[in-house]
């Protein structure tokens, strides 16, 4: 058996890792090793019922001693220690969810169900790091799988409208906090049906505004309205984010030629789940019921919505996805555009199939 290192394994990703390894039994497969950066010598977790001690997340000697190492620590740590890991001669894989290394020649960008070829060639050739692409682009990737692999995509246009956790544990606490405030501030108008809407709304506005609202994750508030910036300003006016989705998309697949990926993404209230709005130029004309069909037979995840308002309202929402590992996708249609404009939206859970899944599925490709 491997022996399997786990850093930051306590976190919302590593959390979220962690149940889906029990829920699929992969402690069964592995010897882990329980790693903390501030808590080393405390009790480890025993989801294998098995007792131990945490280990110090910066001992490269217990570090190096292993096999696999998965980390959901974030990109500090990744920048410190994996360079000394590597300088000492480790040669063990390393899953990371941080995006440090993702850009880097020698490593993979995983995403098994549609880059699986692009890993087997990569173990094969040596490649020994392998990280969990950008949430949004891995769920693009599930959803829209199936164009990509008939090479059907010219190119892709985005809006993403990305939810609170995509920031971390905090930020999901402060837009629940801003909900709260705003809620409590209006409450007993509300409760009275008579109470003017617009007043209710005027004093929402007014506290949204009145820099009272907890604000230090997000920097403006979020509850009740959106944020158009998501991660940092590149020279060229677009985010980082927004960056990402060509340049991880591209590398995932192993394109030979860029298929050009922009968009505008936006933060939302939505708590766990990524949706996106595509415009999508497909190299040819072909019809919804082929598309449909590319697109529900290319894993076993993506669900094909009908476009259809009853169907689009119940299935291809957050509220219906949150905590599921389908990637629905709908509002399939041509646009006004012409026959190859087709519309496209994607919903899904940012921490499994956007951080989680393709980490633990790696560990069970190495096995
Ligand atoms: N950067 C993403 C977001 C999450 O802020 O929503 C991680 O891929």
């Amino acid at each position: 058996m491997k022996n399997v290192g786990f850093v930051g394994w306590r976190g919302m990703v590593g959390s979220v890792l962690m149940q889906r390894m029990i829920e699929e039994r992969d402690f069964d497969a592995i010897r882990p090793v329980f790693f903390s950066t501030s808590q080393h010598g405390q009790a480890a977790p025993s989801f294998t019922g098995q007792s131990g001690t945490l280990q110090d997340a910066y001992d490269l000697d217990a570090l190096s001693a292993l096999d696999i190492i998965i980390t959901c620590q974030g990109g500090d740590y990744t920048n410190e220690i994996y360079p000394k890991l590597r300088e000492i001669g480790w040669s063990g894989y390393w899953i990371d969810a941080a995006s440090s290394l993702r850009m880097e020649d020698d490593a993979i960008i995983i995403l098994d169900p549609v880059n699986s070829a692009v890993i087997h060639q990569g173990i094969d050739k040596g490649i020994k790091t392998f990280v969990g692409g950008n949430c949004t682009v891995s769920l693009m990737l599930m959803s829209l799988g199936g164009l990509f692999a008939n090479d059907l995509i010219e190119w892709a246009s985005v809006a993403t409208y990305q939810a609170a956790s995509g920031g971390g544990a905090r930020h999901m606490r402060e837009l629940l906090t801003q909900m709260g405030m705003l809620h409590n501030s209006v409450a007993k108008e509300l409760e009275n049906p008579a109470s003017a809407i617009l007043d209710i709304e005027r004093n929402v506005t007014a506290l949204t505004r009145s820099g009272t609202l907890p604000t230090d994750n997000f920097g403006v508030p979020l509850a009740g309205g959106l944020i158009p910036w998501i991660d940092k300003q590149l020279d060229n006016g677009q985010t980082k984010e927004e960056w990402k989705g060509q340049a991880e998309t591209n590398k995932i697949l192993g394109t030979s030629s860029i298929i050009p990926v922009d968009g505008l993404c936006v933060r939302i209230g939505a708590l766990r789940c990524h949706s996106q709005a595509f415009t999508l130029k497909l190299k040819k004309d072909v019809s919804i019921p082929e598309i449909e069909q590319m697109l529900a037979s290319h894993n076993d995840w993506v669900r094909v919505i009908p476009n259809d308002r009853e169907l689009s309202m119940r299935e291809l929402t957050p509220a219906a996805v949150t905590g599921t590992m389908n990637t629905p996708v709908g509002r399939l249609r041509k646009l006004n555009m012409g026959p190859q404009y087709l519309s496209a939206f994607t919903v899904g859970d940012q921490l499994l199939w956007g951080a989680a899944e393709p980490l633990r599925r790696m560990l069970r490709i190495l096995l």
